[in-house]
């Protein structure tokens, strides 16, 4: 180990795990999944070898948004089980070696919180300042919505309550009121709720669309772009100058990197709303400064489409917008997109999940892989009377909505491929028969043997964790190859995404680390070596073992 590796945290060096607890593992039989039923899977996580799970969110929940509406932040679903669960979670957890990192929604609340019951009921009670109350753009009354901002999940952002003759806005639907963080006994309240759940053995927080908490306090409506879709859906024809991004986030962001960095090895990683190909703003929330969070998401690289010249691109925009002090986050696949597996898939999709796995797993950064994809799982294309997220049934046929990347872990043959003694909340994908954790336990070419060795690799050399990198200059069609270094130590990672063997200049990088065609022997002539088609090579210099 050299000095460089102990010292960086944890969350650098690691591999975080994402589960979906509606459909990771149903340990009751009600057909969602459980927190019992992540703690019998234990076992499977750490074999793979991450060293943390993400949460998706576990509070109580009237799941308009499947959990993204929580009704009381400081205890659990009941779908889920009760805090002692939790607890047992954790303790399973922490005898693996694996961290516990929750989603903090606070953007927004649910309607059915306590706080905005209260909010809601008349101008004048103490949590009357606790959401974004306006009166309409005529006065007091339902005389219009106070200015054009709008919801992401479609339509207006504002809706009317009676009882306090006002609107309050939703960046999402009506039923998640935006908190008002200009509020500071708002701020208070979410610290106090970060240290409930740091006080339970949480290691981290991923923040959900945490560069809209604040809103220019005018409210000013947004300028309109000339996007013809905005007609339909008004959220794209607006440049989003007001109602997120704003100056002073750190109001928020100071707060909750302070109570966070209390103890050590603690850490906050953002999803910024809306994103997209926006490297830069996601990167500059992203740092050591007291008003940054220590890692923000960026999606460019899902984003691209299946091509080494187009990875190229997204990795080298994406790392240089957060400088040579940045540390990066590479995301696959997540619950909001279709699975990689589909979208890059085609008749090569184990090939390419694998390829896109070393990737994940070797680029300089923390790789967060989403639950199922370390089998290759496929999106699930539901018929519209299945479809239960609410972006689906408003969108539907345009966009199908979210559903077929949340459907049941595979994890066997079996009549709910292991997830559920009963009826499971989504329809499992019926590949579940050949594909599932089961299958591809002790099948050496298998994604989840892929998977498992590269992160053992990973753990194993130092290089992989906290290396420089270099991404040949050139983008190539083909290969997208790059090195990391650290000390003397090499490893050259060359990726053929192409069907077709390629031949490849290689260096002082001769010792085969891990290969994706075990039964092939690597050639290496002269200074070349000739990769097979959808062949990954991992090669390290001497000094690397
Ligand atoms: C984030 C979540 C998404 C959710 C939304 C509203 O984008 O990832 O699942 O619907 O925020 O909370």
């Amino acid at each position: 180990m050299t000095a460089r590796s102990t010292t960086l945290p944890w969350w650098k060096r690691g591999v975080v795990y994402q589960i979906y607890p509606r459909s990771f593992m149903d340990a009751d039989g009600d057909g969602i999944g459980d927190l019992q039923g992540i703690i019998d899977r234990l076992d499977h996580l750490a074999a793979l070898g991450v060293d943390a799970i993400w949460l998706s969110p576990i509070q109580p929940s009237p799941d308009a948004d499947f959990g993204y509406d929580i009704s009381d932040y400081c205890d659990v679903h009941p779908n889920y089980g009760c805090l002692e669960t939790f607890d047992a979670l954790v303790a399973g957890c922490r005898e693996r070696g694996l961290r516990v990192v929750l989603d903090g929604v606070f953007n927004h609340s649910s309607d059915k919180h306590a706080w905005f019951l209260e909010s809601r009921q008349d101008r004048d009670n103490p949590k009357a300042d606790w959401y974004l109350w306006r009166d309409g753009a005529g006065g007091r009354g339902p005389t219009g919505a106070p200015n054009n901002w709008a919801s992401t999940f479609g339509g207006g952002g504002w809706e009317y309550v009676p009882e306090r003759e006002q609107y309050f806005f939703h960046s999402f639907l009506k039923q998640q009121p935006d908190l008002n963080w200009r509020n500071p006994d708002v701020v208070d309240a979410v610290e106090a709720v970060l240290r409930f759940w740091m006080d339970r053995g949480v290691d981290g927080f991923r923040l959900d669309v945490f560069n809209a908490y604040l809103k220019h306090p005018d409210l000013p409506s947004n300028p309109r772009t000339w996007n013809p879709a905005g007609l339909l859906y008004p959220y794209i024809g607006q440049k989003h100058l007001h109602d997120r991004d704003q100056a002073d986030m750190s109001i928020a962001l100071e707060m909750m990197r302070r109570t966070v960095d209390e103890q050590p090895g603690r850490f906050l990683v953002g999803e910024t709303l809306d994103e997209d190909r926006r490297y830069r703003e996601a990167a500059r929330y992203a740092g050591d400064d007291a008003d940054q969070l220590h890692l923000a998401f960026n999606f460019y690289l899902l984003r691209s489409r299946w091509s080494a010249e187009v990875f190229h691109k997204a990795i080298t925009t994406w790392t240089a917008a957060l400088g040579p002090q940045g540390w990066p986050t590479w995301v696959l696949s997540n619950h909001d997109f279709p699975r990689h597996a589909s979208r890059w898939g085609g008749r090569w999709a184990d090939a390419r999940c694998r390829l896109a796995a070393i990737m994940a797993m070797t680029l300089r950064g923390t790789p967060f892989l989403y639950y199922g994809e370390e089998i290759g799982m496929a999106e699930h294309k539901l018929p519209r009377g299945l479809i239960q997220d609410p972006v689906g049934q408003r969108f539907w046929p345009i966009h199908r909505g979210r559903d077929g990347c949340r459907t049941p872990m595979q994890w066997d043959a079996g009549p709910a491929a292991g997830f559920s003694t009963g009826e499971p909340w989504l329809p499992v994908h019926p590949d579940h028969a050949t594909r599932n954790v089961a299958a591809q336990q002790d099948d050496p070419s298998s994604v989840l043997s892929t998977y498992k060795a590269i992160i053992a690799l990973r753990k194993h050399l130092p290089v992989l964790q906290v290396g420089d990198m270099a991404l040949t200059e050139s983008p190539h069609s083909a290969v997208l190859a790059y090195t990391r270094s650290l000390g003397d130590a090499r490893v050259q990672v060359l990726l053929n995404m192409s069907p077709k063997a390629q031949r490849w200049p290689i260096g002082g990088e001769r010792k085969l680390l891990y290969g994706t065609h075990p039964e092939r022997p690597v050639v290496l002539e002269g200074g070349e070596v000739t990769l097979a088609p959808h062949e990954g090579l991992v090669l390290g210099n001497e000094a690397t073992l």
